[in-house]
């Protein structure tokens, strides 16, 4: 993503691989429906792009808004895509800096200064962080025997942060390290994230990657001496509990019975601490037809662009929640900016996010 003041540019992840296309959204409106739309898509993402939506809707304005015009288009926002806390957590941290009480000495003037240098703070901070998750959790692999053989599931890259990623940052660091290793790539049904987002991030990047359709894996951890499976999170509870995209859950469990080590890589933005466990967290259920039929372009309505690509039969019925929870147990460490959380407990989670720098 680029932000250009005005207007920020998004790549419409819709169309890889097939194109790389840029938008620009003008609004605050064109981000939610880039947001909803997964044109742009990855917790981080998400919450970074919500960010320069609130300054483009505070740029569009003549006159100062009301406090609560100002929280309703935050809900707004926030509604956009309920599962990840990234967004839910920046939107509040913003709210912190113009709280009701400040609120009113504040201009307009002052308002979209403080939303912009906050959005443009977060965006480093991202940055940043991406490259500490990367190099904790190089470390925990460049001395085991390459070539080393991974599992990922969805996509946790450079287009769904602001930076090397989170799960595919670890890998580029291995490649920056010349460690040898391969990538199997779980194809992410049913919105295919892996196949076609993250095998093509990797073979940007040369990094040796395989795709496999989500239910291979078992055959896979039976075959093959994987040396770890690494995915991303949406959300972590006080507990561990991780929110990721729809197949982690069955992906631990599995790897629990093959003994693959399995790591979440994700930052401090991702843990929610006001939820104990993973029971609290919404689901975002999404339109059925992302099952039923390969087209993933919208108009305004919500009417598919592409009618050939149809999966099932006309009228067929199917279930779409986004994402699922994978309980503590089933993770072996949870790789942060600040060091790796192994074993994963809520007191060993929460004496490294206290931590201070
Ligand atoms: O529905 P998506 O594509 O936004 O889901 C994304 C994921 O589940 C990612 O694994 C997660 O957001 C981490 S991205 C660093």
């Amino acid at each position: 993503m680029d932000w250009r003041k005005d207007s920020l540019e998004l790549l419409d992840q819709r169309k890889i691989p097939k194109s790389k296309e840029y938008i620009q959204c003008k609004s605050l409106e064109e981000v939610i429906h880039a947001i909803k739309e997964m044109i742009v898509r990855g917790a981080p993402a998400i919450a970074l792009s919500g960010l320069f939506g609130i300054v483009l809707y505070l740029k569009s304005l003549s006159k100062k808004p009301e406090y609560s015009e100002l929280k309703a288009k935050l809900d707004e926002l926030l509604a956009s895509r309920p599962t990840a806390v990234n967004l839910r957590l920046a939107l509040q941290s913003f709210q912190t800096i113009i709280s009701s009480e400040n609120f009113s000495k504040l201009s307009l003037n002052d308002l979209i200064l403080d939303a912009e240098n906050f959005a443009l703070n977060e965006f480093s901070k991202d940055l940043e962080t991406n490259i500490s998750i990367a190099r904790n959790g190089m470390e925990i692999f460049k001395n085991k025997n390459a070539p080393l053989e991974f599992i990922t599931h969805c996509n946790t890259g450079a287009i769904a942060t602001a930076g090397v990623g989170t799960a595919i940052g670890v890998f580029r660091a291995l490649k920056s390290e010349n460690i040898p290793f391969h990538v199997y790539v779980d194809e992410t049904r049913p919105y295919l994230q892996g196949s076609r987002l993250t095998a093509w991030e990797l073979m940007e990047e040369n990094i040796s990657c395989t795709i496999l359709a989500d239910n291979m894996a078992g055959w896979l951890m039976n075959e093959k001496n994987i040396d770890a499976v690494i995915v991303g999170a949406d959300r972590i509870a006080s507990n561990g509990d991780t929110a990721n995209k729809i197949g982690t859950y069955s992906l631990a469990i599995l790897a629990k019975e093959h003994n693959v080590p399995f790591y979440v890589a994700a930052s401090a933005t991702s843990f929610d601490f006001k939820i104990k466990s993973g029971k609290e967290i919404k689901i975002e259920m999404r339109d059925e037809t992302e099952l039923t039929q390969y087209s993933f372009l919208k108009n305004s309505q919500g009417k598919n662009l592409i009618e050939e690509g149809i999966f099932s039969p006309i009228g067929a019925r199917a279930i779409n929640p986004s994402f699922d929870i994978t309980p503590a147990k089933y993770i072996t460490g949870i790789i942060t900016e600040r060091g790796v959380i192994s074993p994963v407990s809520e007191n060993l989670i929460q004496s490294m996010m206290s931590k201070t720098f």
